[in-house]
């Protein structure tokens, strides 16, 4: 998003962020959930999720819907109990400076990084020499006080967050076109890291489901075991965001176009996703037991059983293991860590040595390393290697020379 293209720029911005900066975004007053409490347990429940778990379509209900279905059919808790009736729970985490609990004193964590964007929407612009349209770029760390984390790391109350906010003109046909293309290049993005096609979908949410800051949106949801879940949202911003800074800031945010001599606040297109959420989602997709011996069929039985991460190698953690055939000999030893040493700056290279050649492979298959340079009698006489891939665990000899070209062509 950032390092390939010309009209993105990335940015790190502060995590602590002033109160006022939540009342523009308009988090103060409308980022909730509903919240519902089990009056004898008082264990808490997101509303929408309770009544989801007993088949109510929720999608496109607001909170005085969700309320009222509560009454209709008389909502109880899991456990039988009493509900109290619903109310609106704020999610933005605060903090407090120095030693006094007051106002003066409040800070909030962000909800979502993009807000740092839009305060230092900017300081951008004038130091990059960019020019509409042109998005601005972040990785880094929300907080939300989430009423039910959990399915493992799928929500969570810190988490990590890749947005990029795309300023363009101010219309809904021009805001639209780079809504479209957004969303095709995000789709193609996944497509590109071996997303299957059939496991993921576009889901748009209808008006009254959206965000507050949202004229349109919609989620790439992913088929998880636990339904089809969303992993990124892309959203039609409008001018909600820079026309409610420059409202509480003082500052006018508005852009003027040199060319057809207009002066415009830019409206905004988000492509928003957690880094978290991604990361589960490439485990659920490249995560395959094959049964090596099919007469068998005794799964668990660890010779039998291959477990592989098929994920692209550009995300692997470790591009590849170097092994001495055998630990006990010495040169190989030492022709092995030669090869590591000499890889280690350019790529994360594992050296392995312990237990039969045949395990270090299935340790590595299992973190999903897509190559295995084995070094074996044969290197010494003629200074070749094997290398295995992971997938087809196909191997075949290439030049020890060779090996650097090898791996950059193959992770290029
Ligand atoms: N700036 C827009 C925004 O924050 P969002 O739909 O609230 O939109 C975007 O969040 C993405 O952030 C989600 O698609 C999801 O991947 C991730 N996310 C949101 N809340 C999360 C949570 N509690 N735990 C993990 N990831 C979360």
């Amino acid at each position: 998003m950032v390092q390939k293209r010309e009209n993105i720029v990335g940015l790190d911005s502060a995590i602590f962020m002033h109160p006022k900066t939540w009342e523009a975004s308009g988090h103060t007053q409308a980022f909730s959930d509903p919240l519902v409490e089990d009056k004898k347990t008082h264990e808490r429940y997101r509303l929408d999720q309770l009544l989801e778990a007993q088949g109510v379509d929720i999608a496109a209900k607001n909170f005085d819907e969700l309320k009222q279905i509560v009454m209709e059919r008389n909502l109880k808790s899991p456990v039988g109990n009493e509900l109290t009736e619903a109310k609106k729970f704020n999610l933005l985490v605060e903090a407090y400076f120095g030693v006094t609990e007051d106002n003066r004193s409040k800070a909030y964590l962000r909800g979502e990084t993009c807000q740092g964007i839009y305060l230092n929407y900017e300081n951008v612009l004038r130091s990059s020499r960019q020019k509409i349209p042109f998005g601005i770029a972040q990785v880094g760390k929300a907080f939300r006080n989430e009423i039910t984390p959990g399915n493992f790391i799928f929500r969570t109350r810190e988490f990590e967050q890749m947005e990029m906010e795309f300023f363009v003109k101010d219309n809904l046909a021009e805001s639209s076109k780079w809504f479209d293309y957004w969303k095709n290049e995000r789709l193609n993005w996944y497509l590109a890291l071996g997303f299957k096609k059939e496991s993921l979908r576009f889901r748009e949410h209808a008006p009254n489901e959206r965000a507050h800051y949202a004229k349109a949106a919609f989620d790439i949801e992913f088929n998880t075991p636990f339904g089809w879940k969303e992993f990124e949202g892309i959203h039609n911003r409008g001018d909600w965001d820079l026309s409610r800074h420059s409202q509480y800031s003082g500052q006018d945010l508005s852009y003027f176009d040199e060319n057809s001599k207009e002066k415009f606040i830019p409206w905004i297109v988000e492509t928003s996703v957690g880094v978290e959420r991604m990361f589960l989602m490439v485990l659920l997709n490249g995560y395959r037991e094959e049964i090596k011996n099919q007469k068998s069929k005794i799964k668990n039985q660890d010779s039998e059983v291959r477990v592989v991460l098929s994920i692209s190698p550009l995300l692997s953690p470790i591009k590849a293991a170097v092994f001495p055939l055998v630990r006990t000999d010495n040169n190989l030893v030492k022709a092995a860590r030669d090869i590591y040493e000499s890889l280690k700056d350019k790529f994360m290279v594992q050296y392995d040595e312990a237990d039969s050649v045949g395990r270090r492979y299935r340790r590595q298959d299992e973190i999903g390393t897509p190559f295995c340079i084995t070094v074996d009698g044969q290197s010494l006489q003629d200074q070749t290697v094997t290398i295995r891939e992971r997938d087809s665990m196909k191997q075949e000899r290439i030049e020890i020379a060779q090996i650097k070209n090898y791996l950059s062509e193959q992770l290029d």
